[in-house]
């Protein structure tokens, strides 16, 4: 058995990635560790979408020099966004860098490893694929990681939002089959997974670069009529696709959590255009109402950037207002920050200086804390279903799990909790999480019978 190690950043798209190198890796008989020290195979798998991507990912790569010296034979790839971006020009200046696979390339994981540990070669897979083969396991998942999956449903990108690389390094739109993603999910709940994260960087768009396919609303009411199956979510959805349809899906299916992360960016019509978002202030509030109007318990996320091109002091304010208007549950703040290839990188100067970005993100983010906390503590003493992930990360001893509208919950409770359903009650409240106490679990034989495997 040989020992594989993952330093995964980024998005929930890369940690799946990271899952599915894993799993690809396993048929050459590599097995996780979370000891950099002790592996045989050592990846990086990067996101490009933000900062100064690129240095980190060359300082990184220069911390692992001495793995190599330290250990003969230690092989070290780097996957994901900045691979794509960057291609032969990591292998060219990272010496002791075996290999450089794109983010369309894990299927080929296996054979340019082999082609290392044979042959030292040294090589770089970049390319775009035209179908979503790439994006099928060859043999389906063996194992889970807890009661939560996700599953990636599309790839790529066909927006032109004007600060954004993913389009670069994702590349165009494919969607897998419906057929394959429910099969998947069929799979998965026989293993006992109760809620699924379907994932895309614009799921909207599902199905529309596929003729015959499904649409998103359609994909997810087929996926609402899986037995056993409790919570479906999914990310991100743009808001000029947010269809009528899918508005309604919220009202309609059962199993889709009351949860919507639907990016702002910012709050100005001027900063949206520039921006090349294709929808204006109004139109998105009118898609919050109607949302609303659905599902009147369902909680907003959003996306913000402070400091684009030519954010005046007027056009933040607009951010600031949005944010009250809107009273999202959590944010996802940034400052702005030029690629490679983008249109905004290409036609404004990055003018907005750091001391004011990093300002108005503090501004941004005293403000929500402020929001986030009133919604919280409006929960005080209700009674939540909870799906329990694990330990909680920030509370000793304590369990974390999540609500239907994702809202982190901590809570003592039993080891044996972890992946089962309990219902609890609202004691306490910070800006990012409750905290609970628990009134019920349910009974694992229930959940069985409910599964039909009893
Ligand atoms: N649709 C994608 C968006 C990916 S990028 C998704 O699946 O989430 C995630 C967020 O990063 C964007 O919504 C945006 O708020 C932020 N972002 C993207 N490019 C950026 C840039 N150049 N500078 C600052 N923030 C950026
Ligand atoms: Fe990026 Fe806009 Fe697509 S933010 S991922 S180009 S929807």
């Amino acid at each position: 058995m040989k020992r594989l190690y993952i330093q995964t950043y980024g998005c929930q798209m890369n940690e799946r990635d990271s899952e599915r190198i894993a799993h690809v890796m396993k048929s050459m008989d590599y097995c996780l560790t979370d000891r950099i020290e002790e592996a045989d195979l050592v990846f990086l798998n990067t996101c490009s979408v933000r900062d100064k991507a690129e240095q980190k990912v060359y300082s990184a790569l220069g911390r692992w020099r001495e793995l190599k010296q330290k250990r003969e034979g230690v092989v070290v790839g780097v996957g994901g966004c900045v691979a794509q971006q960057e291609g032969s020009d990591l292998l060219r200046r990272v010496p002791h860098l075996d290999l450089v696979f794109g983010t369309q390339s894990i299927p080929e994981l296996p054979r340019m490893v082999k082609e290392v540990e044979s042959q030292k070669k040294r090589s770089v897979v970049i390319g775009f694929q035209r179908d979503a083969s790439y994006m099928e396991d060859v043999e389906p998942r063996v194992e889970v990681n807890g009661p939560k999956a996700m599953v990636t449903i599309m790839q790529g990108c066909n927006k032109v939002c004007s600060f954004c690389i993913v389009p670069y390094v994702r590349g165009r739109e494919i969607s897998r089959s419906s057929e394959s993603i429910i099969q998947e999910i069929r799979s998965l709940v026989r293993q006992g997974v109760t809620e699924v994260v379907l994932l895309g960087q614009n799921v909207n768009s599902y199905g529309k670069t596929s003729p015959g396919e499904l649409t998103f609303p359609q994909l997810l009411d087929k996926i609402n009529d899986i037995e056993a199956l409790r919570r479906i979510r999914f990310m991100t959805s743009h808001p000029q696709d947010l269809s009528v349809q899918l508005v309604e899906a919220f009202a309609k299916l059962e199993r889709l959590c009351e949860h919507l992360h639907l990016p702002v960016q910012s709050g100005a019509d001027a900063v949206l255009e520039r921006m090349r978002r294709n929808y204006r202030r109004e139109e998105y509030l009118r898609k919050i109402a109607r949302l609303r109007a659905c599902r009147p318990d369902i909680a907003l996320s959003t996306d913000i950037i402070v400091g684009f091109p030519g954010e005046t002091e007027e056009e933040f304010e607009q951010t600031l207002e949005i944010l009250q208007e809107v009273e999202y549950d959590e944010i996802f703040a940034f400052k702005y920050s030029p690629r490679p290839h983008t249109a905004a990188a290409k036609l404004y100067r990055d003018d907005v200086c750091d001391a004011v970005k990093k300002e108005r993100l503090e501004q941004v983010l005293r403000l929500q804390n402020e929001l986030s906390l009133r919604k919280n503590l409006q929960k005080l003493g209700a009674v939540e279903e909870v799906l329990v992930e694990g330990p909680s990360r920030h509370r000793k001893g304590q369990l974390m799990g999540r609500t239907r509208t994702n809202r982190i919950v901590n809570f003592l409770g039993e080891d044996s909790m972890i992946g089962r359903f309990v219902s609890v009650a609202v004691v306490g409240a910070s800006p990012n999480s409750l905290i609970a106490e628990v009134l019920s679990e349910e009974n694992v034989s229930e959940m069985i019978d409910s599964r039909g495997i009893a």
